[in-house]
């Protein structure tokens, strides 16, 4: 690795998060955005038959979310419908996608190798994970005018070990600057405790278990404009949000998340282990 390990986790342990930039080469992005684009039209009569919502309020938790674990599913922006259900804009579908996801990394050879590059499974062992494991990936569109707010929250929330060992690696694959809603998170937040978790109920319904409801303190965020191919890797307890995106520009990420196959992952976890959790090697 380009950077020193010591002080890359040193780092990462301190403010629960880390940007490289320009981690990944334009090409490398290049060649993730045009596999998607294939993607999407080879499954043309087989996607987008959900909407996603992260505001827990209204958390998207459909069968065809349900079982997105270990497929590649595709879902809308809300912002793309009326009150009715109507498109409210004329444009392809695929510009009118919020996501894809949830096993991308283990379900296509491009994402695959992406998602694998020696790189990252060296900078993963750096940052403390023993055993990586992979769980899920998701290609994010935010979509010019209609990419929504992704309201402040911790991703251990939806994906949780005991004790919490969640890593997110979210490689930004077009430029990413306030404008057209990049991250932001409160430096240092990953060391207050998780706030909520998202549950399989027994009885087979998903729900919120809220042990914190004090909501986050926005003015302590701090913006993470990044440019191309810069990777930014999250702590599972880090609090992080983005803003809706109102410009006229896409702003296309992939992230992945691991888990330490060492701590414990309780079967209530919306995700189920199956195939498609892979070794990070
Ligand atoms: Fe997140």
């Amino acid at each position: 690795m380009q950077h020193n390990e010591t002080e890359l986790r040193n780092a990462y342990e301190r403010d629960g998060y880390l940007v490289l930039e320009r981690f990944r080469s334009k090409a490398d992005c290049a060649t993730l955005r045009e596999r998607m684009t294939q993607i999407i039209r080879t499954a043309a009569n087989d996607h987008a038959t959900s909407i996603f919502e992260a505001d827990p309020k209204n958390h998207t938790c459909d069968d065809y979310f349900l079982g997105s674990g270990d497929k590649i599913h595709f879902f809308f922006e809300k912002d793309a419908f009326d009150a009715s259900g109507n498109l409210r804009i004329n444009r392809e579908k695929e510009m009118l996608l919020n996501k894809a996801g949830h096993a991308l990394h283990a379900l296509d050879p491009i994402f695959k190798a992406f998602s694998h590059h020696a790189s990252q499974v060296a900078l993963v062992h750096a940052l403390g994970l023993k055993n990586p494991q992979l769980l899920q990936s998701m290609y994010i569109f935010k979509q010019p005018g209609i990419g929504g707010e992704v309201p402040p929250h911790q991703d251990a929330t939806f994906l949780y070990t005991e004790p919490s060992t969640v890593m997110g690696l979210w490689f930004a694959l077009e430029d990413a600057g306030k404008d057209n809603g990049c991250l932001w998170a409160i430096p240092g937040g990953h060391k207050e405790p998780l706030k909520s978790k998202y549950v399989h109920k027994q009885t087979g319904a998903m729900a919120f278990e809220t042990y914190d409801a004090t909501p986050w303190d926005v003015s302590r965020m701090l913006p993470l404009e990044v440019p191309e191919g810069s990777l930014v890797v999250l702590n599972g307890l880090l609090p992080h949000m983005s803003y809706a995106n109102r410009s006229d520009k896409t702003r296309h990420a992939y992230s992945i998340h691991l888990i330490d196959g060492q701590a414990h992952y309780p079967e209530s976890n919306w995700l189920k282990r199956s195939h498609t959790c892979v070794n990070f090697i």
